[in-house]
């Protein structure tokens, strides 16, 4: 089937569904510049994303850290939404209920509008403190290295959900309540090989929801879609609310 049939029958699919979910991931800020995380843009310094962000990382080496952090917010903070995330804060206001469930901390989509959302790594414009826990926003760029916490004085951490972390439970909770209900579920941008998020479609999809690809490639997960549609999340997403 080519993408044009394709993209009609999602948007029959989304014509009648009361429930939505959307799942992004790194591609879908890709079309604003933001690099990839496994892309050939994504290294820094030669390092590897799964090298830096580990608590074993930022243990051993703070400032390394701090300052691939940096690097990230400084490149971040030029950046603006594109057509896809404003199509999927749209979506809000079209579906009866509706959730998106994003891997990234950039805060574009926040930027886009959405609000009804988990970010579920965490945001880069949240810190927090390694010994009292004081969550707070920072949005200096670049921030002092190392940073302080303004209460106690101890070592700030990006608010970021590292390799080898838990999520935190409200959003694993809000996730997963929100795929089982999906009449559809929409996959954005990610290369579906960091869990627990690598794992959504599937809990969607055993709840019957009907699931769509959205990627410029194929991915481990493109075999559990309903529908692929191959290519730029900025063109794409936003076709789908096209009557
Ligand atoms: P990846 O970098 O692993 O994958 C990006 C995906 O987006 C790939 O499948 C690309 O084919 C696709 N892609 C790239 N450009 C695109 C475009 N313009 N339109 C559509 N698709 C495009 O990023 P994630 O899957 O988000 O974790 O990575 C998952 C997690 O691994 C991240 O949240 C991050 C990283 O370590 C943390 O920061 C904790």
């Amino acid at each position: 089937m080519g993408t044009g049939s394709t993209l009609g029958l999602v948007r029959d699919k989304l014509s009648a569904a009361q429930s939505v979910t959307v799942l992004t991931g790194a591609g879908i800020s890709a079309d604003s510049g933001v690099p990839t995380f496994r892309g050939a843009d994504g290294l820094w310094r030669n390092f590897r994303a799964e090298d830096l962000a580990t608590p074993e990382a930022f243990a051993r080496d703070p400032r390394l850290v701090w300052e691939w952090y940096n690097w990230r917010r400084e490149l971040i903070a030029t950046k603006r939404p594109n057509p896809a995330h404003e199509a999927v804060a749209a979506m809000e206001q079209r579906f009866k209920r509706f959730w998106l469930i994003t891997q990234n901390v950039d805060g574009l989509h926040r930027d886009a509008g959405s609000r009804q959302l988990s970010e579920i790594h965490g945001n880069i414009w949240m810190v927090r403190c390694t010994q009292c826990r004081k969550m707070l926003e920072n949005r200096a760029v670049p921030i002092t290295i190392l940073p302080l916490c303004p209460s106690c004085g101890g070592l700030l951490r990006p608010h970021i959900v590292w390799f080898g972390e838990s999520l935190e439970e409200e959003d694993l909770e809000r996730s997963a309540a929100a795929l089982q209900r999906s009449d559809v579920c929409l996959i954005v941008g990610t290369s579906g090989l960091v869990y627990p998020a690598a794992g959504f479609g599937a809990i969607a999809k055993q709840a019957g929801a009907y699931i769509v690809e959205i990627n410029l490639d194929s991915t481990p997960q493109s075999s559990l879609a309903d529908a692929t549609l191959q290519g730029r999340a900025r063109d794409l997403v936003p076709l789908l609310l096209e009557p």
